[in-house]
């Protein structure tokens, strides 16, 4: 939250109308209409959105809501990749392209949908042959490619669950994750590139496994061809795994309430949290948004920049761009490699219409200039998306002008990896206001309300929350329903808590602040301090640590430790670098502390929790003392008490 100008925020009041011709051709053309029609009946809005889609067999009814535990679709079979490929294999979109990859070095990838799904078709027999069934997981180990994409599908179409670790994490965040899976196979490539070099996936990855007990076969992509290690018995490259196979392999049927994935976020415990999404509710709720907010038409080359191994992948890059049939474009390696042109070199040179993108990546194109996006053509661009954390004004206002010539509507589109999809965003077709995110998407019934759940009055802020459930939510965290039930359900009781703060203003548009509680969000990327305070005490160096966020103009927040040292060791800039790498060593490099104090005691509360937000007053210069005023700057946000239960 420390990272918000909220003075800025609070003075932008304009109204951007979506462009004349814009609204000539929109996907949804009145998106008062749809939304008063949800608000009638959203089981019913949600019902004729999944109708939209194949089923092998029909929902007995919408939803079971047992509190806090939601059932989507009881009683209808399904697939997710049935809807991805299959499906559009019967229609004129079989040699419709579905994939376009650029690697950083100008390698290029392409697959149309009946080659996609050959190639799923292929990868999901191999793993049938290794074991894999319905209910087992598969773990997926890559930088951005088209193979990380289909080791989802394969995984998916078979009936396994996916679980995709970013691949900037360490070798320990990779073993972690496996081991709480119990994952039999791993996928992985050699490498990839990124800023010129070769990052050495494989290596990490055979890290991980050798202390993963529960990993049979490693399958690996040569992405590099640079001989990656490989371990005789276990490992077998991808080309090896798909050889001689037909692609045709059967589509599993799956129960809507299935799990489809899982996918480990930061909460502010030490331990990551396993958010699990499902085939029929997910597919459901990432069709629809993709649709509706992104505008998708099948003349459009989308292009979201996100990695797969977040959430932002799944559902905009995979899942619901291929349900909709769109053709979806992917890129490898750096924004600025070899130069800061290349994101607008690769727009003006494939024709791309869409770009969805995050806040932190506009910053940076902002410091490096207009002459690099001024030296092409990107005339094709209709529509841009931002996500991942709030934009400022003045970052809107030059990706409205600079990126999108000031004629594309931009959609900023608020959600988290336990909403599978989109919550609050403007419909293309409606007026944006720069910096705050809009409404409730049709069907979802979000508010911003108190400690009680009533209701916030426009101005003021409180708890950004969901009174209903809606159909790509999470359903649980893996193999801990109560933690699911404590952290969600119960901050404001019987309404789904983001941990977020918002304000909705006199217009209903609901601007997002920032987190209440201890996670950062460094360059869109989500982090728990807890979990990088757990990295820096397990050096023999620390005894004890806190992290908390400080303001970035880039990256929004970036991630400052003070630590007590045991005795014996001495403060020094050689220690204080050890234990900055230690970090990028136990999580990965995002993860790295940008600074780092040495300290004798850290500011606790009766109950002996660290008071981080008293370090960042400290840290902002801020009169400390009275914790009541160390709310986010002027608007009156209700917080936990400094004793109070943190989220999990
Ligand atoms: C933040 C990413 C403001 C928010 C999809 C949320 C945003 C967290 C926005 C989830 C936005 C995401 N405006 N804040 N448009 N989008 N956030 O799980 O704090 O990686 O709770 O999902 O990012 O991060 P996650």
């Amino acid at each position: 939250m420390e990272g918000i100008d909220l003075d800025s925020v609070l003075e932008e009041q304009d109204k951007i109308p979506a462009p004349a011709d814009f609204l000539a051709g929109a996907v949804v053309a009145d998106p008062a209409a749809a939304r008063s029609r949800a608000v009638q009946d959203s089981e019913a809005f949600w019902a004729e959105a999944a109708a939209d889609l194949d089923w092998y067999r029909k929902w007995d009814r919408v939803l079971d809501w047992d509190f806090p535990f939601a059932d989507w679709f009881p009683g209808a079979e399904c697939n997710i990749v049935h809807n991805a490929l299959d499906r559009h294999l019967e229609t004129w979109r079989r040699h419709k392209v579905a994939l376009l990859w650029e690697g950083e070095d100008g390698h290029r990838q392409v697959f149309t949908y009946a080659e996609l799904s050959r190639e799923v078709g292929r990868l999901a027999d191999a793993l049938r042959e290794m074991g894999i069934s319905r209910g087992d997981c598969v773990t997926i180990y890559m930088s951005i490619c088209p193979q990380q994409a289909i080791a989802m599908l394969a995984s998916a179409k078979i009936g396994a669950f996916h679980n995709v670790v970013f691949g900037g994490f360490s070798a320990d965040g990779l073993r972690d994750r496996i081991n709480d899976t119990q994952c039999k196979v791993l996928v992985t490539a050699d490498g990839g590139l990124y800023r010129g070099k070769i990052v050495p996936l494989k290596e990490a990855a055979d890290k991980a496994v050798a202390q993963c007990p529960t990993i049979e076969k490693v399958i690996v992509y040569e992405r590099c061809g640079h001989g990656a290690p490989m371990t005789e018995g276990r490992d077998i490259t991808w080309e090896e795994a798909v050889a001689g196979r037909s692609g045709n392999a059967k589509t599993e049927v799956m129960s809507a309430g299935d799990p489809l994935f899982v996918l480990y976020t930061s909460g502010t415990t030490g331990k990551p949290k396993g958010i699990v999404h499902h085939h029929g509710g997910y597919m459901v709720g990432t069709y629809l948004t993709s649709k509706w907010i992104f505008d998708l038409r099948d003349t459009d080359l989308f292009w979201c920049t996100a990695d797969p191994g977040w959430i932002t992948g799944h559902s905009y890059i995979v899942y619901g761009p291929l349900i909709n049939g769109a053709t979806v474009f992917m890129a490898e390696g750096s924004p600025d490699t070899p130069d800061a042109g290349r994101w607008w070199r690769l727009i003006e040179r494939y024709g791309i219409n869409i770009l969805y993108t995050a806040p932190t990546a506009i910053r940076m194109f902002m410091r490096l200039g207009e002459q690099w996006p001024s030296q092409y053509d990107l005339s094709s661009l209709r529509l841009l998306g931002s996500v991942g954390e709030p934009i400022n004004p003045k970052a809107w206002h030059w990706y409205h002008q600079v990126i999108g010539g000031g004629k594309c509507p931009i959609v900023d589109t608020w959600w988290q990896t336990e909403t599978g999809s989109v919550l609050i965003t403007t419909l293309p077709a409606e007026a944006a206001k720069p910096g705050s995110a809009g409404f409730p998407f049709p069907g979802i019934d979000a508010d911003v309300v108190d400690k009680q759940g009533n209701s916030r009055p426009s101005g003021v802020g409180g708890y950004l929350v969901v009174r209903k459930p809606w159909p790509s939510m999470l359903t649980t965290l893996y193999k801990d329903p109560d933690r699911y039930r404590e952290v969600y359900w119960e901050i404001v009781p019987g309404m789904y808590t983001a941990g977020d703060a918002a304000v909705r203003d006199a217009d209903g548009y609901i601007r997002v602040l920032g987190r209440m509680d201890d996670v950062l969000n460094v360059a869109g990327h989500r982090l728990g301090t807890m979990e990088i305070e757990s990295a820096l005490v397990s050096h023999a160096a620390v005894v004890e640590a806190a992290v908390i966020g400080i303001p970035d103009e880039i990256k929004f927040e970036v991630p400052k430790a003070f630590v007590i040292l045991h005795s014996g060791y001495e403060p020094s800039e050689e220690l204080n670098n050890e234990l900055r790498s230690h970090v990028a060593d136990q999580i990965g490099k995002i993860a790295r502390p940008a600074s780092l104090e040495f300290v004798d005691s850290l500011p606790k509360t009766r109950s002996g929790k660290i008071m981080r937000r008293l370090l960042k007053a400290q840290e902002r210069g801020e009169l400390v003392g009275d914790t009541s005023t160390l709310d986010p700057g002027s608007v009156p946000v209700d917080q936990d008490e400094p004793e109070g239960r943190s989220r999990g």
